[in-house]
């Protein structure tokens, strides 16, 4: 069994509602374990800065409630450069910091990775709400978000019914398009719009107009922000114009934006940070690092954090010349069919939306 004095938790990138369910977890499981924690503040940039707190079992008391992270995040450039890194490794060195728990997305496990590389062990635990990391079936907060959208569409179709409107919500989910696709599902939404899977405009007005033809009087559209291609591109308010311009049908747009990143964490947000949690304190005790903990066919296992990041290059298409040079030929067929099967789940899903949402 590995040795370890102290352990560092840090959250990192976007905070996800169940962020403190897996800090309390943590700290609890590892002072079971006879380890010191120490709360690192603001995600990379408190360990650039040194900006610790000693966490005990009180310090994480009535946390499994509340979103949000008591740690704070931040987004930190700084640690991508070999100063950061040099200054965050000094941190680790004078506050004898044995290893580090990081909560984030791919960027967080990227600085976790290169931590691993410069001598402290770290381990990635996935938070955020958008569920787009793609070594694991789900992340943390993403369950959270979902009933969070789900009240707000819900809301806002009740209006829609009243007044015989057309309301385009437009959902967070950066790239991914699985927040939109599964609230639209869930909330009988006629059209749903997503990066994933190539978007018929005619096709989406027409069904629209032959909704409300067939007596629809309320109805809505679910669209990922990933459907624009910049900050400056507002495809989903581009759409209400064309709707309304095609249609005459009157038509609302709403962003609902961070709102449904905060909330108390949903039972599967609070048990999925929880078991991730106390599993990764047990990964460290086993002598694993530089993994990420993962949901697959149901379960929490540990995944290495390079195969991890590189899967999800893949099924980004974000893959570079090069990339692949140091995986076997199997777990690059592995990955493929990883991919090819998230892939196939999104288009089944959203082909299934349309036979039922008029
Ligand atoms: P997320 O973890 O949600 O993907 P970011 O992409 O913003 O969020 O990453 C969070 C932080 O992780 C960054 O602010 C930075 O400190 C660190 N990070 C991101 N990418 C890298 C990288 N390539 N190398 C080292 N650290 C990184
Ligand atoms: O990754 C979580 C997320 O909320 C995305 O859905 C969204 O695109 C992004 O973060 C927003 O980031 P910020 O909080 O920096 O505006």
């Amino acid at each position: 069994m590995a040795k370890f004095r102290k352990i560092g938790i840090l959250t990192s990138g976007g905070d996800a509602p169940g962020m403190n369910a897996a800090i309390r977890a943590i700290t609890r499981k590892a002072l079971a374990e006879g380890i010191e924690v120490v709360g690192i503040n603001e995600g990379y940039s408190g360990l650039i800065n040194g900006n610790l707190r000693p966490l005990n079992s009180r310090s994480v008391s009535n946390i499994i409630t509340t979103g949000g992270t008591i740690l704070y995040s931040s987004r930190c450039p700084e640690f991508k450069t070999p100063e950061g890194m040099a200054k965050a490794i000094k941190t680790c060195e004078e506050n004898q910091i044995d290893a580090i728990i990081a909560l984030g997305g791919d960027g967080t496990f990227r600085g976790a990775t290169d931590l691993t590389n410069h001598g402290i062990p770290s381990i990635g635990i996935p938070c955020t709400i958008d569920n787009d990391i793609t070594a694991t079936e789900y992340t943390i907060g993403f369950d959270t978000a979902m009933n969070t959208v789900l009240d707000m569409v819900g809301a806002l179709r009740e209006t829609c019914e009243s007044h015989a409107r057309c309301n385009i919500i437009e959902v967070m989910g950066r790239g991914c398009g699985m927040i939109a696709l599964y609230a639209g599902i869930s909330s009988g939404a006629v059209v749903i719009a997503i990066p994933e899977v190539p978007f018929d405009e005619d096709y989406a007005i027409e069904r629209f107009r032959h909704a409300r033809e067939i007596g629809k009087r309320g109805m809505i559209g679910v669209f990922a922000e990933g459907m624009s291609l910049n900050l400056d591109h507002k495809y989903s308010e581009e759409f209400v114009k064309k709707l309304e311009e095609s249609t005459g049908i009157e038509t609302k747009f709403a962003r609902l934006g961070h709102i449904v990143r905060g909330g108390s964490p949903a039972l599967r947000d609070r048990l999925t940070a929880t078991q991730m949690g106390a599993n990764a304190v047990s990964c460290l005790l086993e002598g694993k690092s530089n993994v990420v903990m993962c949901v697959q066919q149901g379960r929490i296992t540990s995944v290495d954090i390079n195969y991890a990041l590189m899967l999800d290059k893949m099924y980004k298409g974000k893959l570079q010349d090069g990339d692949l040079d140091n995986f076997s030929p199997d777990a690059i067929a592995e990955m493929k069919s990883a991919c090819a099967y998230r892939q196939a789940k999104m288009e089944r899903l959203y082909r299934m939306s349309f036979e039922i949402g008029v």
